[in-house]
């Protein structure tokens, strides 16, 4: 993972760089690092934790450069220390990396056999001392980074390359993961993310697989895998820099939590026209190849997967389309039949996922009908790559666990489903009806943010244990996932979820009076099954929390604690509606136990590492 940020500039670059590191911390926090050329030399300032412990170093000791190099970690090789944070040097040199060099081992016995000494325990300490190892001999620091590139294995590598022999540029190489270069007004900038880049400069240049770039203040040179010249697009970006202010808010998972409406309304905005949904939403080719779409595989990881999962059950039931839902991770290894016309549909929120981009470039050799990515970043490497985008426009999202990315994905979803049921004769007044329901979403969702208050109060019940069990039924069991899955990353309470039917094939010997039960009871069709199995939790002497319907009738006794939704919602309204509660118990939960929510420990928001 780790986040990316180098400069070549007419000025200090140091506040441009930490600016960038800012936004690029939700790839990793375990530290921060940046190299500056000052006054010919390389300096370094490197710290354990966050990018805000580097900045308060640099209060005390600034560091000042026309030319530089930071970096954000997310712990592979080597544990989180001061030691093992990047720029990691070599002589005068200095790299900062992203990714996982697969031989590091064979490359440091022959670097230690040539008597270079090693500072660190991490695979990118490898590629700086084989820079250096080069340089000595090429005397051109591209033709050494090039020759170094040549060595490594694994695949996922990218990296930019400071150095005192050539002062007024970096080295940015792209072996696996992104690297973009931002052409500014006084410097160009190279980062591992168009976020990094945005304060100073909309103009991109994606660099390709292979591609070397030799990044100065006046000028930017990219050179093909085969070291020949090569012009690359200059793009205009269409995101923007998007506040990253917390407002009222204390984290900004809840501030994230409570701009669903708005991101939900963005999310619908131009996309419906007289009660319909537009083809146009899915791109300008979207309308034959959602004609001819005779079955949907969708892949993704973590929240986005349960997006998928909910997913099924609509298109299924709506549009009456065959549905298979993969984990990217599985996806990619396994040996998928593909029937005919079947859409792919990959699921993102970051689009920058590894396991999520190396199935999409999986099933482009599979003979799909075409591939469709849903995702909430434009310019991705996703929407890049794939033949159709849908962009869910949630905004900016900063704390790890996805909130509004998910909601605004399971609105993006209705609308393929009611696309596709259209294509298989839904009818008119059907179709009407069900986008009247999806229209409705962000005022639902407004009504349910004020169950805020009791949630917190009940959060309390929750706060001191170490287990917790969520269940659902149908479309609900994946929303009962998604809970489990929120108040596992930000508390660090063990949760799993189940489908409230296989309780009895299992989890039902872990019930006891110590392990809440969280049950999503929407007053379908299935109620009256969830019942009963709520019914053996309580005959085990375990306790309820069952987010219910208004209207449904449950016997509230010691052992059972309801919270009545607002409103009654529609079937197909149930998953988006009841996935809110759960966030803001997962939210409130984890506030009591004063975890660090929008920075769990361990995770990160993008992973760019299988
Ligand atoms: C990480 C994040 C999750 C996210 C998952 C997939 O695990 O912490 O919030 O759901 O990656 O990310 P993506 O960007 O592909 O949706």
């Amino acid at each position: 993972m780790c986040g990316i940020v180098g400069m070549a500039g007419g000025q200090n670059v140091t506040p441009i760089l930490m600016e960038g590191l800012r936004r690029l911390e939700y790839r990793g926090y375990d530290s921060a690092g940046l190299a500056v050329i000052n006054g010919g030399r390389l300096q370094r300032l490197r710290r354990m934790g966050k990018v805000q412990a580097l900045q308060e170093a640099l209060n005390g000791n600034p560091l000042s450069g026309a030319s530089g190099v930071a970096h954000t970690r997310w712990a592979t090789h080597g544990k989180p220390s001061e030691i093992n944070a990047h720029p990691h040097t070599s002589g005068g040199i200095a790299v900062v990396h992203n990714g996982i060099i697969e031989n590091h081992e064979a490359l440091r016995e022959q670097l230690e056999a040539d008597g270079y000494r090693f500072a660190s325990e991490t695979d990118t300490e490898v590629i700086v001392h084989r820079i250096n190892y080069h340089l000595a001999r090429a005397g051109d620091l591209r033709l050494a980074v090039s020759r170094t590139i040549g060595e490594l294995e694994g695949g996922y590598a990218s990296m930019v390359v400071l150095s005192d022999a050539q002062p007024d540029a970096l080295i940015a190489a792209r072996i696996g993961t992104p690297v973009v270069v931002g052409l500014g007004g006084d410097g160009n900038l190279v980062a591992s993310d168009v976020a990094a880049l945005l304060p100073v400069t909309s103009r991109l240049q994606f660099l390709e697989e292979g591609d070397v770039a030799v990044v100065g203040r006046d000028s930017v040179r990219i050179f093909d895998a085969g070291g020949r010249e090569v012009q690359r697009p200059v793009r205009v970006s269409e995101q923007t820099a998007d506040s990253v202010d917390l407002g009222r808010h204390r984290h900004y998972m809840e501030k994230e939590i409570h701009e669903q409406p708005a991101a939900l309304t963005r999310a619908l905005a131009n996309r419906i026209e007289d009660g319909a949904i537009a083809d146009s939403a899915f791109g300008p080719e979207a309308r034959s190849i959602l004609a001819q779409t005779a079955g949907v595989h969708i892949v993704a990881c973590g929240t986005s997967y349960h997006a998928g999962l909910v997913a099924r059950y609509q298109l299924e039931e709506v549009a009456r389309l065959p549905c298979a839902v993969d984990l990217a991770s599985e996806y990619r290894y396994r040996s998928p039949v593909v029937p005919e016309n079947t859409l792919f549909v990959a699921i993102s929120q970051s689009g920058e996922t590894v396991d999520t981009l190396a199935a999409l470039r999986a099933a482009k050799e599979l003979g799909y009908l075409a591939t469709l990515a849903i995702c909430n970043v434009a310019e991705s490497s996703l929407t890049r790559e794939a033949d159709l985008t849908f962009l869910t426009r949630a905004g900016i999202e900063i704390g790890v666990a996805s909130t509004k990315a998910f909601t605004t994905q399971l609105a993006a979803l209705l609308m393929l489903t009611i696309v596709l049921a259209r294509q298989r004769g839904i009818g008119a007044d059907t179709e009407r009806q069900i986008v009247n329901h999806l229209a409705e979403l962000p005022g639902l969702v407004e009504q349910s943010l004020l169950l805020d208050g009791a949630i917190a109060e009940l959060a309390h019940e929750f706060a001191d244990k170490h287990h917790a069990l969520f269940l659902g039924r149908g479309a609900l069991n994946p929303v009962a996932m998604e809970g489990a899955l929120k108040l596992k990353e930000i508390s660090y309470i063990h949760a799993e979820a189940y489908a409230a039917g296989e309780l009895k094939h299992g989890p039902l010997a872990l019930v006891d009076d110590d392990m809440p039960v969280v049950a999503v009871a929407p007053n379908n069709e299935l109620l009256a099954k969830l019942r009963s199995n709520l019914q053996e939790v309580r005959a085990r002497g375990g306790r309820l929390f069952v987010f219910a319907d208004p209207a449904v009738e449950f016997g509230d006794d010691d052992g059972v604690r309801i919270l009545r939704m607002p409103a009654h919602v529609q079937p197909i309204q149930e998953p988006l509606l009841y996935t809110v509660p759960l966030q803001l118990l997962a939210y409130h939960v984890a506030v009591l136990r004063g975890t660090d929510l929008d920075q769990p420990r361990n995770l990160a928001k993008t992973v760019t590492v299988e």
